[in-house]
């Protein structure tokens, strides 16, 4: 029997993962297709019915369902449940298990594209949404010892914070969301990363003081469309490295992937297929 996969979100239509997911299903030589199902939030019960009706062996959740499909889960990955999110949803004998692969990918693309490990790091983060708190989670969990968080309005920032500050005492702050502070906080970071929407289709930033990163920092981008983003473009201008966020969007696909097959997908083939989309 044919394997079902798929990803559900509100909107789909433009979501990468189904291209990238059949190639890799395709390459690994399996019997198996990855659909986009557009569920919108009243929908939710009944995809879930739909889920075993079907016998699908898993799905990707993505904006808005990541957090309300918890509460039809059978079960939730303690790393799933300290991002307070699913990303992965298994079907396994009658039973759904939730996991996050957003921080592991992130990681992951730091480490083979960037050659980047957060151990003993000092990082930055730009937002405090739900990307923010898995990569927080991600780089905390791999050994930062130094998180900063700034985000626009300041209290959501200070909420990730305060949900992290039980486990990690004193390795992640929030900094204020102003030039003159971010630029201080700069100075110190190993590492910038975007996770906002700010970049998306080309939008920028009006005032961010790139120029007090010391010269051997690494600037990531969580935005994938366009690749290189104005912050990205302005970062290599500076002399900066940088790192794009097409990286996380392969390899938390890849990390998916795994826990549906159990095999290791083809990296090349998945990143082809992102590539040559995002060219179109
Ligand atoms: P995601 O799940 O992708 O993280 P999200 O939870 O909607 O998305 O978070 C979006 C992030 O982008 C937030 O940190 C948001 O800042 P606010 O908390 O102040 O809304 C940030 N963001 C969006 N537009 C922004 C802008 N023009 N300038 C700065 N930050 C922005």
């Amino acid at each position: 029997m044919t394997m079902l996969l798929g990803i559900i979100g509100d909107p789909i239509a433009h979501s990468l993962s189904p291209i990238m997911q059949n190639r890799a299903l395709e390459a690994a030589g399996l019997d198996a297709t990855y659909l986009p199902y557009h569920v919108r939030s009243p929908e939710l019960k009944a995809f879930i019915e739909d889920v075993h009706q079907q016998n699908m062996t898993g799905f990707n959740v993505t904006v808005p369902h990541k957090v309300s499909i918890m509460k039809y889960l059978d079960e939730v990955d303690e790393e799933a449940h300290q991002i307070g999110a699913v990303n992965t949803v298994l079907y396994h004998e009658g039973r759904l298990s939730g996991y996050n692969t957003d921080a592991r990918g992130y990681c992951r693309s730091l480490q083979e594209e960037a050659r980047f490990s957060a151990k003993d790091k000092a990082i930055c983060i730009l937002g405090a949404g739900g990307a923010a708190r898995a990569v927080a989670y991600g780089l905390l969990t791999a050994g930062a010892t130094n998180v900063m968080i700034a985000n626009r309005t300041a209290e959501k920032a200070e909420a990730l914070v305060q949900s992290f500050a039980h486990d990690y005492p004193h390795r992640i702050t929030h900094i204020p969301w102003e030039p003159k502070t971010l630029g201080e906080n700069f100075g110190k970071c190993d590492l910038l990363i975007n996770t906002t929407t700010v970049g998306l289709d080309g939008t920028r930033f009006d005032r961010l003081p790139l120029a007090q990163l010391p010269g051997t920092a690494l600037v990531s981008d969580l935005v994938y469309s366009p690749r290189e983003t104005p912050l990205l473009r302005e970062a290599k201008e500076a002399g900066f490295s940088t790192h794009e966020g097409l990286g996380m969007l392969l390899y938390q696909g890849a990390e998916s992937f795994r826990i549906w097959t159990g095999i290791e997908p083809d990296i090349k083939v998945m990143r082809k297929a992102l590539e040559e989309a995002l060219e179109k």
